[in-house]
């Protein structure tokens, strides 16, 4: 199994060219199953996440054309096509190993007028539940059953019937899920409260593209037209705005000066604007962000929200920087329920934190200490790269396979800009 070793210490100074957004391109993809004309996405990372699903698509009887797989190529162009579908059903030995497969029920069930997943279950971060995807289709007209494991969803008479839906909670995958479906509905559909991140702006502006009728887009009211069909297209995958954000942190947590390339600052207002309480300077330049360490990071009070607040998906990179702060930070992440599980390893490098519930309090310290460390999930990996690239000594990060989910070339990414780190084999 892979593991990243880093010596830390080193300033990080030069460029980072962000690549596209994981969590766009994952509700992207199944939009492929809503025609049967090609749709092309262009600036694709280079991530297993997007690999697999990429295999569920030719599961469900998509074709899938890779090109710009040249080393030099960071984003790559997916054409695919689903002429006709060859399965419905999304078997449990792909959706275990990859959650976000839930998002092909709803274009399923929009395009075939049924759909079977697997219960994609629970993670490191929490149970993840599905209730609100499931109640969102339901009120647009799809029947909904539980059984050995599966969801199955169908549209009575083949084509759901459109209607309104609140969301009690604002939840990213189930306003995708319910948006794919709503598209080729018969009649319309209002959603309120709807999640506003902009991976579900990229998101409405692909379904337009593909001739969807989708107004509100950016809001937190969504009131979309069902078409009969919609059309091929070739959409440009948004950048990575939690990949630019954990790279801002490692410019901060080594005093360095990184300009991150392609980034757009709209999409991370709420992570540039703690930055810059916390005493970095960040300058927003003609196609990339300036990120400038202060000497030494300012501590801070920061609450985890839905777009456009804090993401929860940079609470662990902004803990890894705030535990060499020059005061005391206090941390609530009120998303998910177990997303604490960087605290223990951040420990063993010197950190001094305490948890009591949701709520963290980061007592800043002179120095930390590297040390064998275990990646647990996705951001909690990248909390302890960051903190390996701080520390004093070499840190070993181990089962880097989570961070391979979402971050394409980091050590490569991170060499480019001085940092003393690389990736050993079964040792
Ligand atoms: C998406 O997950 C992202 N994943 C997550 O990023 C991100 O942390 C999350 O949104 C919040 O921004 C992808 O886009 C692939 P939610 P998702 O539905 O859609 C509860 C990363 O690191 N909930 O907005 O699963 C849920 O338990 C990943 O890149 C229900 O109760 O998140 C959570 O407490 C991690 N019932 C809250 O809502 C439901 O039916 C928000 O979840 C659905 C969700």
């Amino acid at each position: 199994m892979d593991r990243i070793l880093i010596r830390g210490g080193n300033r990080l100074s030069g460029k980072i060219a962000i690549s596209g957004a994981k969590n766009a391109a994952l509700t992207l993809m199944p939009c492929a199953l809503l025609t049967d004309e090609p749709l092309t996405l262009r600036n694709l990372p280079r991530l297993a996440d997007v690999d697999s699903f990429g295999h569920l698509l030719n599961e469900l009887g998509a074709s899938t054309a890779i090109e710009g797989t040249r080393p030099t190529d960071f984003g790559r162009v997916m054409t695919m096509r689903t002429g006709q579908l060859s399965s419905t059903v999304a078997p449990y030995d792909i959706v275990r190993k990859m959650r976000a497969s839930i998002l092909v029920l709803g274009p399923l069930v929009g395009r075939a007028g049924v759909a079977t997943v697997s219960l994609p279950g629970g993670c490191a971060i929490g149970n993840r539940p599905i209730d609100l995807h499931l109640k969102a289709l339901e009120a647009i007209g799809a029947e909904i059953e539980l059984a050995a494991g599966y969801v199955k969803a169908t549209a009575p008479g083949g084509r759901l019937s459109g209607g309104r839906f609140r969301f009690p909670v604002v939840s990213v995958g189930a306003t995708e899920n319910v948006l794919m479906a709503a598209v080729t509905a018969k009649g319309g559909s209002v959603l309120e409260n709807a999640a506003r991140e902009p991976e579900i702006v990229d998101l409405c502006n692909l379904l337009v593209a593909m001739g969807a009728s989708i107004h509100g887009i950016g809001t937190e009211t969504l009131e979309i037209e069902g078409r009969d069909r919609l059309h091929g297209a070739t959409y440009k995958v948004m950048p990575d705005r939690i990949e630019a954000g954990s790279y801002a942190c490692a410019a901060a947590i080594t005093g360095g000066d990184v300009d991150l390339v392609g980034a757009n600052a709209n999409d991370m207002r709420a992570t540039l604007d703690a930055l810059v309480e916390a005493g970095v300077t960040v300058e927003e330049k003609k196609g990339a962000i300036r990120i400038a360490a202060p000497d030494r990071i300012k501590p801070l009070t920061l609450s985890t929200a839905p777009y456009p607040g804090f993401a929860t998906d940079m609470q662990a990179q902004f803990m890894a920087m705030l535990c060499m702060s020059s005061g005391a930070s206090v941390l609530t992440e009120t998303i998910f329920e177990n997303r604490y599980m960087h605290v223990p390893e951040l420990t063993r490098m010197g950190a001094n934190i305490e948890v009591h519930g949701r709520t963290a309090v980061v007592h800043g310290v002179d120095r930390m200490t590297g040390a064998q460390v275990m990646a647990t999930d996705l951001r909690a990996s990248m909390s302890l790269i960051l903190a390996g690239l701080a520390a004093e000594g070499e840190t070993q990060v181990n089962r880097v396979y989570h961070l391979d989910r979402g971050y394409e070339r980091l050590e490569e990414k991170l060499q480019g800009v001085g940092a003393d780190i690389e990736r050993a084999g079964d040792g």
